[in-house]
């Protein structure tokens, strides 16, 4: 949600901006804008309409903004001509003000020296606002955003004796809220301040200059480099120095670190979109995750940092998530209590942060979470460790706020993610599930030996029986192309295949904006039966388990009543396939794995369904790749 991404270099900064907004559209947005310093006497080309404010001084600020996508705010660029080395840009996903030209960032203060963007929500911005127009500031949006300039602008006319990062330091002090804040002044040329409270904040270091960003696909292109910031930091960039400030505006040393994703991996490579491209890479995602954690039938966790002594201690396991990561923990409660033989319970995020839930001793908080930044759960975390958990997070953003506050890390290496809906990590977190389960139920000898081996090398088959069902997305794609029309979708499994029914209606729904739910097999007579006539299509997740029989007497249920019914089957399944109208198949497996097996052709019936439809799959509509705020 709302990317940022600002430079002060060497280099003419409209295309460094212009492409890492690119880079960031994945976040969800429906504005975007961009501010950049330019010097007076430089200034040439035509008329600027809008935003174009002229100061005294040597420089002053040009902001082009726009409501939609960024092409729109292209079209409208080539009506400047705009040279600066100095500037930021921003992709607004409306929280205050609706998503138009004037609410889009950057914002000015009332002099026009004072540019700023945000990403997050300022909770106390009337109260701000209306002792600022007490004071004779004029705004002319409905953000909340806007009263940061017109704070900065106080700060530096009566406290911060003129400098632009005391300014933001004082500002970081006075609002309420959640905030990724840059600032860029026309009076400060040399520098980029910034601040931030639990909106994601990097810093991109290279030879030709720095850089502030939400994420780092934004800058990939120019370096590998970054340091983090935390909350209540303010940091001060310019061409060569970064300096970090902690709240108390004392100057902190952090080393930068290096990542090793490439740009090609943040880009398309040649697919359509990078759902498809991110659903195809799923085999090496999970190769990735599996990779020197399990070697020859043998665990190395020690991530994860617990003793065996505490692992044979554990009393309950809390997991918490939202989203497709809620469906990853879903399936982690039911491997763990089967195989470690340890009660879990799963929340909702946004739930467990409010519902004072209980923290006893031998307790292990699990928190699932493919941005690392999604503010419910990074809220959850912070209510759990207040009560005294010990945190586990399971990531794929090395360095995201929730890494940094978790007690240990599992990172999932599905490498970046750029669709809005999760596919790759999804997969990854569940290998992450299945190999938390079998590594707690080894340690506590849960598990006959015999059982765990022919687990183990069913595990290590997985990413080849994934690829086995990529091969065959053409089938997939007709079953797509014939019932695409349709506009009710009920997604059935039991077991190991509810958490893939509920995915695979949150897939549906996510990109294809058609009506699905997701249901567990059994609850379907307790009101879903009554929507099924001729017009549902009923996806029956009926892998060849323990619950195939009850399975197999639903679908017939909802057959009865005319419904469609496409059953995704294990091979060589004929009986199903009688009840059936489409049929896919996938390889056999160990029971308990047929969850990661079963949700890939759904993640790809979503997708074909949703190309019928002509949808933007990457960035469908409303959604955000990264829910910074509450
Ligand atoms: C957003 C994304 C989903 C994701 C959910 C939870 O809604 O669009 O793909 O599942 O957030 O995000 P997290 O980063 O915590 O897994």
């Amino acid at each position: 949600m709302c990317g940022i991404v600002a430079y002060i270099g060497n280099n003419n900064c409209k295309n460094i901006l212009i492409n890492g907004l690119k880079r960031l559209e994945y976040r969800g947005y429906d504005s975007a804008g961009i501010g950049i310093l330019a010097k007076k006497d430089a200034i040439s080309g035509k008329k600027i309409k809008s935003n174009d404010k002229v100061n005294k001084n040597k420089y002053e600020i040009k902001v082009v903004k726009q409501a939609g996508k960024i092409k729109e705010l292209e079209k409208l660029l080539e009506n400047f001509d705009i040279d600066g080395t100095v500037g930021i840009g921003h992709t607004r996903w409306a929280t205050h003000g609706e998503p138009n030209q004037v609410n889009a960032h950057p914002h000015l203060d009332c002099t026009g020296k004072i540019a700023v963007v945000h990403n997050g929500i300022i909770e106390n911005y009337a109260e701000l606002k209306e002792e600022l127009i007490k004071k004779g500031h004029k705004f002319v949006s409905n953000t909340d955003t806007e009263i940061l300039s017109h704070l900065l602008e106080e700060y530096l006319k009566n406290e911060a004796d003129g400098k632009l990062l005391i300014a933001m330091q004082r500002l970081l002090r006075k609002i309420r809220g959640s905030g990724a804040i840059v600032a860029l002044s026309a009076e400060h040329p040399d520098e980029l301040v910034a601040g931030r409270i639990a909106s994601p904040l990097i810093v991109g270091i290279s030879r030709d200059g720095n850089f502030f960003a939400s994420d780092m696909p934004a800058v990939l292109e120019h370096t590998h480099n970054f340091v983090v910031i935390n909350d209540y930091e303010s940091v001060r960039i310019t061409k060569e120095k970064v300096e970090i400030y902690d709240f108390e505006g004392i100057l902190i040393n952090r080393e930068p670190f290096k990542v090793n994703w490439t740009l090609k991996s943040a880009e398309k490579a040649g697919y359509e979109d990078f759902m498809l491209k991110e659903m195809f890479e799923q085999p090496y995602g999970i190769r990735e995750t599996m990779r020197g954690r399990l070697t020859n039938g043998t665990f190395n966790f020690e991530e994860i940092n617990l003793s065996n002594e505490q692992i044979k201690n554990l009393r309950k396991i809390q997991i918490i998530a939202c989203g497709t990561s809620l469906h990853a923990a879903l399936t982690g409660k039911l491997v763990i209590e089967k195989w470690a033989n340890i009660p879990v319970e799963v929340d909702i995020s946004s739930e467990y942060r409010y519902r004072d839930p209980i923290v006893n001793d031998n307790f292990l908080f699990i928190a699932i979470t493919q941005s690392g930044e999604t503010i419910d759960t990074l809220a959850a975390i912070r209510e759990a460790k207040r009560k005294g958990a010990k945190v586990i997070a399971v990531t794929n953003v090395v360095g995201s706020t929730i890494a940094r506050e978790s007690d240990s890390v599992v990172y999932t290496h599905a490498g970046p993610e750029i669709g809005v809906c999760a596919t790759k990590t999804f997969t990854a977190q569940i290998i992450v599930m299945y190999m938390i389960g079998l590594y707690l139920a080894r340690v506590k000898g849960s598990i006959k030996s015999d059982e765990y081996s022919q687990i183990i090398e069913e595990i290590e088959i997985i990413p080849n029986k994934v690829q086995q069902i990529l091969n065959s997305a053409d089938k997939l794609k007709k079953i797509a192309d014939e019932t695409y029309k349709h506009t009710c979708f009920l997604f059935l499994g039991r077991i190991y295949g509810f958490p893939m029914a509920l995915e695979g209606a949150l897939k549906l729904k996510e990109i294809s904006y058609i009506h699905a739910e997701g249901y567990a097999a059994g609850e379907m007579k307790h009101g879903p039966i009554a929507l099924t006539d001729s017009k549902t299509v009923v996806v029956g997740v009926i892998p060849q388990d323990f619950v195939y029989e009850k399975m197999l007497s639903n679908l017939q249920e909802v057959k009865a009543r005319n419904a469609k019914i496409f059953s995704i089957i294990t091979e060589g399944d004929n009986n199903t396939k009688k009840y059936s109208d489409y049929v896919f198949e996938i390889p056999k497996t160990s029971e308990e794995l047929y969850g990661i097996l079963t949700v890939v052709p759904l993640q790809l019936y979503a997708y074909y369904i949703a190309k019928n439809l002509d949808r933007n799959v990457d960035q469908p509509r409303n959604l955000a790749k990264s829910v910074t705020v509450e």
